[in-house]
């Protein structure tokens, strides 16, 4: 039998061959590559399935996009990850005149706070980090619980089911610092949340970004930090998709009274 790689190089030649127009085709050429750890090639071929893409409102965000999946090693797919952190953006930019410090709790290796950060610097020229927390275990998930379970039934079962495990996603703190070197200030917080959360300061926040996927950890963050969000301030998470996170948050919001949105990306926003 071929061994794995020669088969996936022989894809990728197949897949070239079919031509560079189809965006389906380009998306699948940008994964063989990654999976082949041709790097350059797999992020040169996403610049051309970008071509295929409804443009970003902000000229700007492909480039810092591509700029982020390089600095972090994130691969470009899944493709539609792009349309989310678009709109991640778009929910930082509603919180520029709010008071308060930036988190994001779930990192993995940076790419979300890559893009946050970049357009916080180009907000503000002078941001180093200062006032930017992240908060991650930097060992991957923590053990989902039975309010983690997949129902059969639920859009996408089979992938969830393939991430849902304790350390999924783990990358060292180390690592993340090297891929977020840009903004040399910005505030790691390493250990499991809640824990991580047990002695800090109090402060108040305008933006929160929470993108653990799992129950407990997604209601823990809501917890500690909706009552910290200044007014008009924004807590969002990047996992109504998932069962565990999103149960979390209507959980949380049922509770409280809480109104708030999903967008079609999947997002769920609560503003204060
Ligand atoms: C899906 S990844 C985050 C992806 C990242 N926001 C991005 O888009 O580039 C989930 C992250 O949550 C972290 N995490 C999950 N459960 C956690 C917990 N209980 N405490 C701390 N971190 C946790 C994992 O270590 C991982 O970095």
């Amino acid at each position: 039998m071929m061994p794995a790689r020669a088969r996936l190089e022989q894809y990728a030649d197949e897949l070239r061959s079919r031509g560079s127009d189809d965006p389906a085709i380009l998306a699948s050429l940008c994964e063989v590559y990654w999976q082949l750890g041709r790097q350059p090639e797999s992020v040169e071929t996403y610049r051309s399935f970008l071509r295929h893409e409804a443009p970003a409102p902000d000229p700007d965000f492909d480039r810092i996009y591509v700029a982020g999946l390089l600095a972090t090693g994130t691969s470009p797919t899944p493709t539609r990850r792009r349309a989310r952190f678009i709109h991640l953006v778009e929910l930082l930019r509603r919180t520029r005149d709010v008071p308060g410090a930036v988190v994001e709790c779930g990192c993995f290796q940076g790419l979300s706070s890559f893009v946050m950060c970049s357009y916080l610097k180009q907000w503000a020229p002078g941001f180093d980090g200062s006032g930017y927390h992240v908060f991650d275990s930097f060992e991957g998930l923590s053990e989902p619980t039975l309010d983690d379970d997949i129902p059969e039934t639920w859009d996408n079962a089979a992938n969830l089911r393939l991430m849902s495990y304790a350390g999924n996603f783990a990358a060292s703190l180390e690592q993340v610092r090297k891929n977020l070197a840009a903004f040399p200030r910005i505030s790691f917080h390493k250990g499991w949340i809640p824990l991580c959360f047990a002695h800090l300061p109090e402060a108040r926040y305008r933006f929160v970004h929470v993108d653990v996927d799992l129950y407990d950890p997604t209601l823990d963050a809501f917890n500690y930090f909706y009552p910290r969000l200044s007014a008009k301030g924004i807590i969002a998470s990047d996992d109504y998709t998932w069962p565990g996170a999103r149960t979390a948050i209507d959980d949380f919001c049922a509770e409280r009274g809480i109104t708030f949105d999903v967008t079609a990306h999947g997002q769920a926003v609560l503003v204060k």
